[in-house]
């Protein structure tokens, strides 16, 4: 259970909110790299109660301003692309990618006046399949080097899609290890079209023994399966600052997903998923088309509160899945998180002993929030490219040996890594 005071400082992201400068202080992707083609069309989105405009320019240039034009507030996300900028359609200003007015042609010569006039503008880059905006104050940080954004462009993967909810319940559906059991659990045999792995032959279906630490990062969290085999099965997922997660779904050492949650606003986010495995490459098409068969144009899931999330009570029955709404994991997950509110109530809630992840989490999150309130800078920010982010990073699943837990095994992996160094 929250208080009110910090289930508001956790969930309000708007400018000047606390939380809201925290993340702030990161770059956040804000597109998948393929809703912005050259030649495409500029796309409006919020970002953190921000309206804004994403446009590639004529020289493809990416460039991320205030949606409504500064001149009398004309939604400049329908403007034209032309001379290096996004040209307003009611009487012409012209931007360029840094948010500047380089032309106002109704204007009379002598009395153009481009240079008193501030629009609102954003740093963008493009990194690993995604477009990531900086709207933090001061010189931006680096985008960290995950493997999931730097990997062979064939071994990764990536999505959005919008749920309608605050950020911090996607985040935290993406770190409860406790959930997985219950709400993704598939008949034994079936395969998982995302992950390639029979799920219950590899963990069978007992609740996992799970524990964390807190880290430079983040916090790490461990998940011990009793397997079918009557070996240990262990998953380590990540909480990762400010706002993504690793979750390793069962593909082992073969490689892993990163997830990253972004509000729109207070009652909306992005999920972003990045796909990937380290050595071979992605079955793409598959991802693909399991991603449009469940995901509908708008970005949000074909299962929606609108239609109850299409669930089926004979299904259930049958136990061909667990809540009758079909084996996509991420619909599964979105009938979860929409469904605890616009902005879950969390001084309602009654915490059990497996929800020590979301207490962990929530822990480490409050602590950065109010360093970054008190004036101070927030954690794990990669300011040159020599500082190492991820010396003590892991993210993996897999047998462990019998005398060892979540924290011993990853000491031995960290040992075998310094060594190899
Ligand atoms: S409102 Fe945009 S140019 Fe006038
Ligand atoms: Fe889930």
């Amino acid at each position: 259970m929250l208080s009110k005071a910090n289930n508001d400082l956790l969930t309000q992201t708007g400018p000047g909110t606390p939380c809201g400068d925290f993340l702030r202080s990161y770059w956040q992707p804000i597109a998948a790299a393929d809703e912005m083609p050259i030649g495409g069309a500029p796309l409006p989105l919020r970002i953190m109660s921000e309206d804004l405009v994403l446009f590639r320019n004529d020289k493809d240039q990416l460039g991320l301003i205030g949606q409504f034009c500064p001149h009398r507030g004309t939604d400049l996300s329908y403007g034209r692309v032309e001379d290096g900028g996004l040209r307003c359609l009611y009487h012409g200003w012209l931007f360029d990618i840094n948010g500047k007015c380089i032309d106002q042609p109704a204007e009379p010569k002598d009395k153009k006046f481009c240079h008193k006039v501030r629009h609102a503008a954003y740093p963008v880059r493009e990194k690993g399949g995604a477009i990531w905006a900086y709207m933090g104050k001061g010189e931006p940080p680096m985008i960290p080097d995950f493997e999931f954004l730097m990997g062979p462009e064939p071994n990764r993967h990536t999505f959005r899609v919008v749920q309608t909810c605050n950020w911090l319940q996607g985040l935290e559906s993406s770190t409860d290890p406790a959930h997985t059991t219950y709400l993704h659990r598939r008949p034994p045999g079936k395969k998982s079209v995302r992950s390639g792995s029979d799920i219950a032959a590899l963990r069978g279906t007992e609740p996992p023994d799970i524990s964390i630490q807190q880290t430079d990062y983040g916090t790490r969290i461990f998940a011990i399966h009793n397997s079918p085999n009557g070996k240990k099965y262990l998953r380590v997922n990540n909480y990762v600052y400010p706002a993504g997660a690793t979750p390793s779904t069962s593909t082992g050492e073969s490689g892993y997903q990163g997830r990253w949650y972004v509000p729109i606003d207070d009652y909306t986010h992005c999920r972003f998923e990045f796909f990937y495995r380290h050595s071979e490459p992605l079955n793409k098409e598959t991802l693909i088309q399991n991603h449009h068969e469940n995901v509908a144009a708008d970005n949000r899931h074909v299962r929606r509160p609108e239609n109850r999330y299409l669930q089926d009570r004979e299904e259930l029955k049958r136990n061909e899945s667990y809540g009758g709404m079909g084996l996509y994991f991420p619909a599964q997950d979105a009938f979860a998180i929409e469904t605890q509110g616009a902005i879950q109530d969390r001084t309602r809630e009654h915490l059990g002993s497996t929800d020590i992840v979301i207490i962990g989490v929530r822990q480490a999150l409050l602590k950065a929030i109010k360093k970054v309130q008190e004036g101070g800078e927030a954690p794990w920010l990669q300011r040159t490219p020599a500082d190492n982010p991820f010396a003590d990073f892991i993210c993996t699943s897999g047998y462990i040996e019998d005398h060892e837990d979540g924290p011993s095994f990853c000491q031995r992996v960290l040992a075998s890594k310094a060594a190899a160094e």
